[in-house]
């Protein structure tokens, strides 16, 4: 059994409601169980996490450092800006795999950059919950 953590920043409590023509229509906890599910079948155990906070998102990588054999991360608008959090994944040893819903590449030009890629092992974007599937897939193939 490997451990995952998915986490989500900022905002995306609202999925399904925000800004839906964006991000959709389905809900965070659909996405978090269709997850957990997907997970299951491939020998996998999910905890879903959610904070609009930056702090807090700090503290939940910190307490999971020991727990997570890998972590799927939507840090939200925190990708763009958030030099905090991308020091917290630098600083704890497990695979990290960033997620967007979105393609933040081909969107307004802030979104184009995320200063926490670097300290990732992998991003995928702009598929909807398939790039979460595809951050699952890869934390979870057998090695
Ligand atoms: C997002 C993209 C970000 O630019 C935005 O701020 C979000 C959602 C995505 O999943 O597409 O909150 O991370």
């Amino acid at each position: 059994m490997r451990n995952i953590l998915i986490l989500n920043g900022p905002n995306l409590n609202l999925l399904g409601e925000r800004e839906p023509e964006v991000y959709g229509t389905m809900t965070l906890a659909q996405l978090n169980s269709k997850l957990a599910a997907h997970a299951r079948k491939r020998g996998g155990v999910v905890r879903a996490r959610q904070s609009n906070h930056e702090g807090e998102l700090i503290d939940i990588l910190h307490a999971h450092r020991k727990w997570a054999d890998g972590i799927v991360f939507n840090p939200g608008a925190y990708s763009h800006y958030s030099y905090a959090l991308r020091d917290a994944v630098a600083s704890i040893l497990v695979p990290t795999i960033e997620v967007h819903l979105s393609n933040i590449k081909k969107r307004e030009a802030f979104r184009r950059i995320s200063v926490i890629a670097p300290a990732c092992a992998a991003q995928f974007y702009g598929k909807g919950i398939d790039s979460y599937i595809e951050a699952l897939d890869n934390l979870l193939k057998p090695r």
